[in-house]
């Protein structure tokens, strides 16, 4: 006996349909036309079935504090970091954790199971950091959430960084974060990189860095987090996350760089609804769209993820924690709008974002995890144009969260049509 079969899922790249058979968690079966039963059955009816959306990289204390003391009326990234500043005393565990809660739910909604969130360790209670570890376990059941340690004040600019994001580690915070263009010089942000890595390296963790989310051409801490990766054999263990520097950077240069990075085994994170607003901004026209160079660096090998970032606090006021979102703005900035390219703009927000985390059992094939979503469209172009409704959230073989099919009712004058925007 199953305990669940998929009718009729249409896998990602395929044109026919099959039926997913799981047992115990797992990816028992996937045939055209399964034999046996299950204690439960749900009838795809042709749409997409896609493993879970996945985020990596997000920022879940912050997350729904738009408007909290103020709201940032500049837009900028410096401005931003202020008004955090300000909010940060104000902060307790529970508020956190509330807060935290709440956005997970919005995501399992819509169909991401997996987040990566840098967690501020700024702030000498930690409370940031307790309140996501608590998190971390409560949601565990339903959605991975891996937590990164994020000196966002500047790990040799801030007083008592250091001591605090190795307490955040202590405490059992998962990979190692950094923001070198925010330390006070060049130097002091390559000192940073070097650092940092050398921290990970000791505790065998992986490394996310916010590395060069500037639209200054001359930065260099990617060049230095690309050397330090190679140097202390962390590759395939190291995400440079946003790089936004890269889209201003001499082209030359970046000719250089890429090679380099393909060579160290980096993994690269854009997040294109924040640097498409935040970047650029002391420009006047043309206007830079500050997003990293996402085809350029895929061309070269290297293995690049779209992440959520922020959902309504003081970098981004908007948001619903919607990977389609991202994928979509994400298509628009690069320009992506080959047929290959759009799938490849859906794995970066699904495979190779997971490839980051490094979550064993992702996928589809027999023996993966039973983590799945169904989606109310044909295929990956679809879903990216329609952000449909997600049908059914599957975790482990179980129904965790369903939303009705959007089919608006048209009347022309002669009688009611039920439609949907798919040919
Ligand atoms: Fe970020």
């Amino acid at each position: 006996m199953l305990d669940l079969i998929v009718r009729n899922a249409r896998l990602p790249g395929t044109d026919d349909t099959v039926d997913i058979a799981v047992r115990g968690g797992k990816i028992a079966d996937l045939q055209r036309s399964l034999e046996g039963q299950a204690t439960e059955e749900i009838d795809a009816g042709g749409h997409l079935v896609t493993a879970p959306f996945v985020d990596s990289h997000f920022h879940m204390d912050s997350a729904l504090t738009y408007g909290q003391p103020r709201v940032n009326e500049s837009g900028t990234l410096l401005e931003g970091i202020a008004l955090w500043g300000e909010l940060k005393p104000t902060l307790t565990v529970d508020e956190i954790k509330a807060r935290a809660l709440h956005l997970c739910r919005w995501s399992i909604a819509r169909g991401t199971l997996a987040i990566r969130s840098h967690v501020d360790t700024s702030d000498d209670r930690l409370l940031a950091v307790q309140a996501l570890i608590d998190v971390r376990e409560e949601i565990k059941p339903w959605l991975d959430l891996q937590l990164v340690a994020f000196p966002q004040d500047g790990f040799l600019r801030a007083p008592g960084a250091r001591e605090n994001l190795l307490r955040a580690l202590d405490m059992g915070v998962d990979v190692v974060g950094g923001i070198p263009h925010f330390e006070r010089t060049m130097a002091d942000g390559a000192q940073s990189v070097r650092e940092l890595c050398e921290i990970a390296a000791a505790r065998g963790l992986m490394v996310d860095m916010h590395c060069d989310e500037t639209d200054d051409p001359l930065s260099r801490h990617i060049e230095t987090l690309t050397s330090e990766t190679q140097r202390l054999g962390l590759g395939g263990r190291v995400a440079g996350s946003h790089l936004a520097s890269m889209h201003s950077m001499d082209n030359y240069y970046v000719s250089k760089l890429l090679p380099l990075m393909a060579e160290a085994h980096m993994h690269a994170i854009a997040n294109p609804l924040i640097n498409i607003t935040i970047q650029g901004r002391h420009d006047s026209y043309p206007k830079r769209r500050g997003m990293t160079r996402v085809p350029e660096l895929m061309a070269a090998g290297i293995n690049v993820a779209m992440g959520h970032d922020c959902v309504m606090d003081p970098w981004y006021s908007l948001g619903s924690h919607d990977m389609l979102d991202v994928a979509q703005m994400g298509l628009h900035v690069a320009q992506m709008t080959g047929v290959d390219e759009m799938h490849q703009v859906f794995d970066a927000v699904t495979k190779n974002p997971a490839c980051i985390m490094d979550i064993t059992g992702y996928g589809l094939d027999v023996g993966c995890n039973a983590d799945m979503v169904i989606l109310q469209c044909q295929d990956r172009v679809e879903a990216i144009r329609l952000r449909p409704a997600r049908l059914f959230v599957i975790r482990r073989g179980r129904i965790i969260a369903r939303t009705a099919a959007n089919t608006p009712v048209v009347n022309l004058g002669s009688h009611d049509e039920a439609i949907f925007f798919t040919l």
